[in-house]
């Protein structure tokens, strides 16, 4: 599916992986959509965009309110465009390292810390493909194929081989890996795909939170290239996950062959 003249919901839009993605997809002439938390990075990026193409919704994903209105907002602008929605990438994500127990404290880390994680990387996720699919399904096909439309989701190497402290955001993002296919397979009718990327680390407002000792082990566990990623190798590979359409119901692992060690 080519992405010119087109729109695409992007969660997390305005850091990161998910605005290397609006770049992109901005940069061939798709109208993007920008769902992010953070009001002062929105203004930012829209007067970088500079143009009709681009639109931020101040939006948190772990509301159903929030984002109910910012998929309503956006529909309300493709009415005006007569550009389609037709692809969603829920970018937006958090870690907040907690380990089950503290031993300092002896206390299980708090159920606030779970509950934030899990409504952000993983309701959040869910409950904007809910919300953007009953629109999707109903646009013309786009291809011979009668694709209409593809939903990129976000996970991490923490899916597959989290390290201490990530119970959490390993929770979340494993079951963002696990819930691809079936989502492939429920939306299989409407010729709408589902693919999800794993990135291992990569260069972002979130992991240069990392101590800097965290940051140089995780890099030193890349076989190669030996460094962090950059967001534009991740917008690459979304963009071909929105050109190439035998891609579905598959989790793509972008990580350099690292595998993340148990110890730092
Ligand atoms: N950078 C990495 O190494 C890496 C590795 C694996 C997975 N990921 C995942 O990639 C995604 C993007 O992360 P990033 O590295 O670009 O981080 P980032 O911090 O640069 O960007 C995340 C964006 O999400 C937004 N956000 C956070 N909470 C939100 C909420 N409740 N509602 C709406 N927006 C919210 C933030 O404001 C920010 O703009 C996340 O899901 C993250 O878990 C990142």
């Amino acid at each position: 599916m080519k992405p010119t003249g087109r729109t695409f919901i992007i969660s997390g839009g305005c850091s990161g992986l998910g605005l290397a993605t609006a770049r992109d997809l901005h940069q061939a002439g798709a109208y993007v959509a920008l769902l992010d938390v953070n009001a002062d990075a929105g203004k930012t990026v829209i007067q970088q965009f500079g143009d009709q193409r681009v639109k931020f919704f101040q939006t948190d994903v772990s509301e159903t309110s929030s984002l109910e209105a910012a998929v309503n907002s956006t529909v309300e602008w493709i009415r005006q465009t007569a550009s389609a929605l037709v692809g969603v990438v829920a970018a937006a994500g958090v870690g907040l390292p907690a380990k089950i127990y503290d031993a300092r404290t002896e206390s299980p880390v708090p159920i606030s810390t779970i509950d934030f994680v899990l409504n952000i990387n993983l309701r959040g996720t869910l409950d904007l493909i809910r919300l953007a699919v009953p629109h999707m399904v109903k646009n013309d096909p786009l291809t011979e194929d009668g694709e209409r439309g593809v939903i990129i989701m976000v996970s991490s190497s923490a899916a597959f081989d989290g390290q201490p402290g990530q119970v959490a955001y390993a929770a979340s993002k494993g079951a963002v890996a696990s819930l691809t296919l079936p989502l492939a397979r429920d939306l299989a009718r409407y010729g709408i795909r589902a693919v999800t990327i794993a990135p291992s680390l990569f260069d972002s407002a979130m992991t240069r939170q990392l101590p800097e000792k965290a940051r140089k082990s995780l890099e030193r566990a890349m076989e190669f290239p030996v460094r962090a990623g950059n967001p534009e190798e991740f917008s690459s590979l979304v963009m071909q996950s929105v050109t190439n359409s035998m891609l579905n119901g598959t989790v793509l692992r972008l990580d350099g062959a690292m595998r993340m060690p148990s110890k730092m």
